[in-house]
């Protein structure tokens, strides 16, 4: 089931992203303030999956803030200013859930969220995140350019990043 987020799952969502973290690497670095990563800047909304065992994942949209480097040529893509843009963000499953669908379900919810809010969807992505760019190129996602992180990983390195746009 995916229902709206709300303030009180916020906990239960950084136990989940700690799962995550530990077996991925996502968030390359532990934020100091986990529950602050959860709500970026301008969040329009943020939803969880749930089973009978808790959240099994979580997704927000925010503004285009959070793909600065490339929210003009994003938005040039897809033909709308950058306000009209929503990134979807902070989205990740709890390893005992995956490949269930969960992640292309929240990802599909996610989508509809953004153009019931006559936006359009965009997004960011480690390029070497396996799972989730052949879950994005599998939706039919739009790679539109790559670029070097203006943050660093644990390695101290600049990953690259691949922006995407939605598919029309
Ligand atoms: C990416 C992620 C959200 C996918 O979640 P999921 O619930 O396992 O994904 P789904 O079961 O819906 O799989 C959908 C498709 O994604 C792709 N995919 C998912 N996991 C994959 C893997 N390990 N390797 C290759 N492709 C994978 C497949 O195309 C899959 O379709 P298929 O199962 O029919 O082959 C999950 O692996 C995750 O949370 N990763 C860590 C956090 C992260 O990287 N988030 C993205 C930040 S931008």
């Amino acid at each position: 089931m995916i229902r709206p987020r709300g303030g009180p799952a916020l906990p239960a969502c950084v136990a989940a992203l700690r799962q995550v973290h530990e077996a991925d690497g996502y968030p390359a670095v532990w934020p100091r303030d986990p529950i602050r990563f959860l709500t970026p800047s301008r969040t329009h909304g943020a939803w969880v999956a749930e089973s009978a065992a808790g959240i099994t994942a979580h997704g927000a949209l925010c503004g285009a803030d959070d793909v600065a480097p490339a929210a003009g040529e994003l938005a040039a893509a897809v033909g709308v200013p950058e306000d009209r843009l929503l990134v979807i963000a902070r989205l990740f499953v709890v390893p005992a859930a995956r490949r269930t669908g969960t992640g292309r379900a929240l990802l599909t919810h996610l989508v509809a969220e953004a153009r019931a809010a006559n936006a359009h969807p965009v997004l960011d992505v480690v390029a070497g995140s396996t799972p989730a760019v052949t879950l994005y190129e599998s939706a039919g996602w739009r790679r539109i350019t790559t670029l070097k992180a203006t943050w660093t990983d644990a390695t101290g390195a600049n990953p690259a990043l691949h922006y995407y746009v939605a598919p029309a």
